[in-house]
């Protein structure tokens, strides 16, 4: 039988959603919620769902396996929890929530109800991120020594709405923002964070609470140190890169474009060989179709793992942990910044404060 899915919000990002799902076999659209009735429309058009302008009235749907949130970061906590309540599994995009507590709050509604939750990182699910996470786990570059981790974007232009920026909504600025995926991708690519040192500043757009640029370091379980920076001041506009290091060669990943250049050599001091993916497919699609179609590719990925995760089988979807994580690793630069003192972080599964 299909899983029957509903989507919360019906923006730029949850049209896209609803538009995975439609074209995923094996699961069913059953109803999209925004208050602006003409987008829940527009999600819908020509599927059969039912456009709601109400989200409760979507959780009350009779049943209803899962439901997508993509509504603004400060609609995520309660829209989770009755989502839970009604028994439904939920993929919500990023980041969890806006604050730490407010995403422990998700996790225990999840494990009480003994619901899946998943968290929207679909950056692990770009082709140069998977080549990355594929050559660091098969030892192509040797023992991982270091990790050079950048992602920013042009500023406040870029923003459509006030919750995206303004920190009571957002819970912060670029690290909550482009940064979330990247300290993400920084554990995903690494392992678990154990230690992080940073300083966020917002000297440059002077929005209250909300970081325009952050510099910090990361240390792993194992040692490996990651440099991360987030900005809203860059003035190439968007775009990421991660940088893996190990003791035989290096592999980047970056964005946009979607490319890699992998090194590798025998030893250190020994010839290098080189090797670089452009991607150009993606290129192409991305210039006749924009970047969301790129976008649309991951969220189906991710679709077919949050599946899976349902089942109890791993993938690469982030679960509600990693969410929560990496809102505790963006929330240690915040302490840091504070107490000019590096911060530990508790181990995996307990709270860090
Ligand atoms: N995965 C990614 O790369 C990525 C990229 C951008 C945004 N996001 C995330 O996706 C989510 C949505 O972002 P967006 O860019 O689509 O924003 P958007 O402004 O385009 O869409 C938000 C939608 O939510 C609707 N909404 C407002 N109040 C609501 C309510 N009470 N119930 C239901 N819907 C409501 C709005 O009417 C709007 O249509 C956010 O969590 C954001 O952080 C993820």
């Amino acid at each position: 039988m299909a899983t029957r899915f509903g989507v919360i919000g019906a923006g730029v990002i949850g049209k896209l959603r609803a538009e995975s799902i439609r074209s995923t076999r094996g699961i069913e659209l059953v109803a999209v919620a925004d208050p602006v009735i003409a987008a829940a429309e527009q999600a819908v058009r020509g599927s059969g769902a039912k456009p709601l302008a109400e989200w409760r009235e979507l959780v009350a749907l009779t049943g209803l396996d899962a439901v997508v949130i993509s509504s603004p970061v400060h609609l995520h906590e309660e829209q989770a929890l009755a989502c839970f309540q009604a028994g439904a599994h939920v993929l919500c995009e990023k980041p969890l929530s806006n604050s730490l507590d407010s995403c422990r709050r998700i996790l225990a509604a999840a494990e009480k109800a003994g619901k899946t939750l998943a968290v929207g990182f679909n950056h692990r699910y770009f082709p140069a991120v998977a080549l990355l996470k594929k050559t660091i786990d098969d030892g192509t570059i040797g023992v991982v020594d270091h990790l050079r981790i950048f992602g920013g974007h042009d500023g406040l232009h870029n923003f459509r709405a006030d919750w995206m920026y303004k920190s009571p909504l957002s819970g912060g600025g670029a690290m909550m923002d482009v940064g979330i995926h990247l300290t993400d991708l920084a554990r995903y690519a690494a392992g678990e964070i154990a230690e992080v040192y940073g300083v966020a500043t917002n000297n440059i757009w002077h929005v209250d609470g909300s970081e325009d640029n952050a510099v910090a370091v990361f240390k792993t379980v194992t040692g490996i140190p990651i440099t991360y920076q987030v900005t809203w001041a860059e003035w190439r506009g968007y775009g990421f890169f991660i940088d893996a290091y190990g003791d035989r060669g290096m592999i980047r990943a970056s964005y946009a474009p979607m490319s890699n250049i992998l090194v590798t050599q025998d030893k250190p001091g020994a010839p290098r060989r080189r090797r670089r993916w452009w991607y150009p497919e993606i290129m192409v699609r991305e210039k006749m179709k924009g970047w969301t179609s790129t976008t649309l590719l991951t969220f189906q990925a991710e679709l077919g793992d949050f599946r899976k995760m349902i089942r109890g089988e791993s993938g690469s979807l982030a679960d509600g942990f990693s969410g929560l994580r990496a809102i505790e690793i963006a929330d240690a630069v915040y302490r840091s910044t504070k107490t000019g003192a590096a911060i530990k972080l508790d181990p995996p599964g307990r709270p860090t404060r």
